[in-house]
């Protein structure tokens, strides 16, 4: 058994829905203008007291009915988020608690928009050392709390979601190649510089919007394109496969401009790219398992597919992973 797979996925969205329209009410901004520009309708807002382990819970319930896993044989649960429910303890934690998984350790990991693929490579790691059988790997964000809703530049692009798989050892082929990568250098153009050790929340900080996301869209697409590009050839690369093998692109979902870009790349045509960000907007770490959950359940992604994911953000972070559902 040296083989690591994605034996399920599940995912949850919340039901309220804030639409392009509803965005037109509170920012100076239009649908033409957001649709022509990202791609984005419409993204999902968790309700009141709903936080990041509420439906990164549902999500894995999904993903372990999905595996017929039993919590019980959960050995790790590994949650990429930026928007965990506290400081501490972890979402991990809480999610453990939730699942009644006794037998397993759980921690967050924090790696902006790339922390899912972050996760699924170190769940990979510690399945391939021989330290684990199956892993829970959750992407989870409650963006919606950390929006400053009246900042254009942000607001219209981020929404609420989870998505979750469980990773098993295996006989058979599952993750080909994971490269991860991070460049510190440019932080400061995509944070959250309050809450944390540097800036703790104060009635000052709370006053400047030190907890809301800060961001510099234009730098960050370029930077986002040139980055996802690259890991996507290296994954392929490394995989031993070509571009052409890729059954399913599923990159974040970012922004269109962006999954276009790094579709062309590779050369693939329109029908092998997987976007749902219409619907979503980019919801961070939750945004590619709540792609690949839809993928699969619609029939998109079938067993033994070749699939492709990248990711790219804040730190910088970014990476790619092919894997054979
Ligand atoms: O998850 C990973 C991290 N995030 C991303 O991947 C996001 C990457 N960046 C983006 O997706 C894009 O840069 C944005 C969607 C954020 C912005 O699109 P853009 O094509 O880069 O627009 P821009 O920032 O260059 O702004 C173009 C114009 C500006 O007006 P002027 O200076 O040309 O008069 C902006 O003020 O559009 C204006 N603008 C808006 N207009 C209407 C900026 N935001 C909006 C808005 N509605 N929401």
């Amino acid at each position: 058994m040296n083989h690591v797979r994605i034996i399920g996925t599940g995912s949850k969205a919340p039901d309220k829905v804030l639409s392009n329209h509803d965005l037109e009410k509170m920012v100076e901004t239009s649908d033409e203008w957001i649709t022509a520009r990202t791609g984005i309708k419409e993204r999902r807002i968790a309700e009141d007291g709903i936080a990041s382990s509420d439906m990164g819970y549902d999500a894995s319930l999904k993903a372990l009915e999905a595996s017929g896993t039993d919590p019980s044989e959960l050995d790790v649960i590994i949650v990429g988020t930026v928007t965990p429910d506290y400081m501490m303890p972890s979402t991990g934690c809480l999610i453990q608690s939730k699942l009644k998984a006794k037998n397993a350790y759980g921690f967050d990991l924090a790696a902006g928009c790339s922390g899912f693929l972050y996760a699924l490579h170190v769940g990979y790691g510690l399945i391939k050392a021989g330290t684990a059988k199956k892993i829970l790997v959750v992407g989870t964000e409650t963006l919606s709390r950390i929006m400053d809703y009246e900042d254009r530049s942000t607001c219209i692009l981020f929404g609420d979601g989870a998505g979750a798989v469980v990773l098993s050892e295996s006989e058979e082929p599952g993750i080909m190649s994971s490269c991860l990568n991070a460049d510190g250098d440019d932080w400061e153009l995509l944070y959250i510089p309050g809450g944390g050790s540097k800036i703790p929340a104060s009635k000052e900080s709370i006053e400047n919007k030190d907890h809301y996301m800060k961001m510099n869209g234009r730098d960050v697409f370029r930077i986002a394109v040139k980055s996802m590009e690259a890991a996507t050839m290296q994954a392929v690369e490394e995989a031993g496969i070509k571009p052409e093998d890729i059954d399913l692109l599923i990159p974040h979902q970012a922004n269109f401009r962006i999954l276009e870009a790094v579709r062309k790349r590779l050369n693939l045509p329109e029908d092998r790219l997987f976007s749902n960000l219409d619907k979503y907007g980019n919801t961070s770490a939750a945004s590619v398992p709540l792609a690949l959950d839809e993928a699969v359940r619609s029939g998109r992604a079938k067993k033994g597919d070749i699939l492709l994911f990248t990711v790219f953000g804040g730190g910088f972070t970014w990476g790619a992973t092919v894997v054979r559902l």
